[in-house]
């Protein structure tokens, strides 16, 4: 045993910690880079909570997407699917309650005339009771957009309210055109449909509508890249039960459990993950109870998907029943909601997976939310045989409709080390043995070790890997 080879190799594979800082810095920059997330419309100088997804960002984002449909509608046989447009009458936002309480509290810095929202600001605090309801600034506390101070000593002042719908204007004729609103949250969609789905289809109370699509709201200060943004996708169930205290603490609890598994499964930090309860003034008005799903960014402990108990506020406001074909009974059901953001879970599964081992950057994304799946090289680019046949593996794969990239440039640790920083989990490199005995090098992402892999047993092995089989053999059970 050759010591100084043996303590290289240790180094080589240590895990190395990131400071928090550091890792939004990193993966912002990542983010750019290789073509996950780029701010809107860029080249004009952006616009502030817009941003677009690149080649990588579109992939992860479709992968969580599909993933949770997959897991929400597909494996389930009481939960349907809907896409509702994002504009509707009006009127269904100021029966939902949303043209007057779907607000936030925005303070106004008297230094710098910036404005934000009170209750995100450190040291400003809401004192509220049966007979006060007004926010207060402690002295010392810095506004958020610099490091002055944002009062001198102990101030009270009452924010202004700030409605967050998004409005835009439907029709030809200047005079006709009619206000709309873009929808705060996509959930409306489905009340409004309700007595659709269940006249449609063959759906029996318990049951759920699943939808995924976007929502917009004028947040008072977008940030953390992606975090809080204007424009945002939102992945929701609305669970619909019997109006019944000990059914909706069941469903509630259930959903619960249900979200956050379904996050650890997908490879979240056990310890970053965390159930955070809604204190009653910051429920929304339509919740009975709430509770987020937060996750540790390095901005802290932040909302990643909210559970919330909505009671009958939905349904009864739209004045919308239903009838219990066995019992002949009517009633209001109460509703149990899981919403969860599609933009803020590409994120955190980006600053989950970001690690520095050795001398290596990987993005440990689990392998079923990687944007590229399989990397194919020819270990030279001056042998013909060894291109021929290493294209002729890649459009195998392609052609199964496995995401995979071509690469034959630059040497082949190289190709490693870019693949490993997206994420890619197998690279398959097509090499003189091949040609003599039709097997490649599989190389694995997270233990960099290479295994010979037979051609023809290529797929079955990144299926295998992919968890595909266990998936149909659980199903056929
Ligand atoms: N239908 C309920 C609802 O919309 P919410 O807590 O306001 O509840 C649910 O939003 C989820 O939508 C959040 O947990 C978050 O993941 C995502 N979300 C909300 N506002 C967002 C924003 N401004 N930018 C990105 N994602 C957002």
């Amino acid at each position: 045993m050759n010591p100084g080879l043996e303590a290289r190799k240790c180094l080589k594979n240590k895990l190395y910690s990131i400071s928090m800082n550091d890792l939004m810095d990193k993966v912002v920059s990542l983010a750019k880079r290789r073509g996950f997330i780029y701010p809107s419309s860029e080249i004009y100088g952006g616009i502030s909570g817009f941003w677009d997804y690149g080649p990588l960002g579109v992939e992860l984002k479709n992968n969580i997407k599909r993933e949770w449909w997959r897991s929400m509608v597909y494996q389930r046989d009481d939960v349907v699917g809907l896409d509702a447009a994002i504009v509707m009458n009006p009127k269904v936002w100021e029966v939902s309650g949303h043209t007057a309480a779907f607000t936030d509290p925005l303070v106004e810095c008297r230094v710098c005339h910036k404005r934000f929202r009170a209750d995100k600001v450190p040291g400003v605090v809401h004192i509220k009771n049966s007979k006060t309801d007004y926010w207060k600034v402690s002295g010392g506390t810095n506004c958020p957009s610099g490091g002055h101070l944002l009062d001198v000593g102990d101030v009270n002042f009452q924010p202004r309210k700030f409605n967050l719908l998004m409005e835009a204007k439907v029709g030809v004729i200047e005079e006709e055109k009619r206000n709309v609103f873009l929808r705060g949250e996509i959930t409306q969609g489905v009340f409004v449909n309700f007595q659709n789905v269940v006249n449609s289809s063959r759906v029996k109370i318990p049951f759920g509508i699943a939808q995924i699509g976007k929502a917009f709201r004028n947040e008072i200060t977008p940030g953390n890249l992606t975090y809080r943004s204007r424009e945002f996708e939102q992945m929701e169930l609305e669970f619909f039960i019997k109006p019944d205290e000990k059914e909706g603490k069941k469903w509630f609890d259930y959903w619960k459990q249900q979200r956050m598994e379904w996050y650890l499964g997908f490879g979240m930090d056990k310890k970053k993950l965390r159930f955070r309860e809604h204190t009653p003034d910051e429920r929304a008005h339509y919740a009975r109870f709430a509770e987020d799903i937060e996750f540790e960014a390095p901005f802290g402990w932040s909302e990643f998907e909210g559970i919330h108990h909505r009671g009958d506020w939905d349904l009864s406001r739209h004045n919308l029943t239903y009838r219990d074909e066995e019992s002949g009974e009517s009633y209001t059901p109460w509703v149990i909601e899981t919403s969860g953001g599609v933009d803020r879970s590409t994120l955190f599964f980006l600053l989950n997976a970001y690690s520095v081992v050795g001398d290596r950057m990987v993005l440990k994304l689990h392998p079923k939310l990687a944007p590229i799946k399989v990397a194919v090289f020819p270990l030279v680019r001056n042998k013909e045989e060894i291109v021929k046949k290493a294209r002729e593996v890649y459009l195998y794969l392609k052609s199964l409709s496995l995401s995979c990239v071509w690469d034959d440039r630059g040497n082949i640790g190289k190709k490693y080390y870019a693949q490993d920083e997206i994420g890619t989990p197998w690279c398959v490199t097509v090499d003189y043995d091949t040609l003599d005995n039709e097997t490649v090098t599989v190389r694995d992402r997270d233990s960099a070790k290479q295994e010979r892999v037979a051609i023809e047993k290529l797929v079955l092995y990144i299926e295998e890997k992919l968890g595909k089989k266990q998936e149909i053999a659980k199903r056929d059970c």
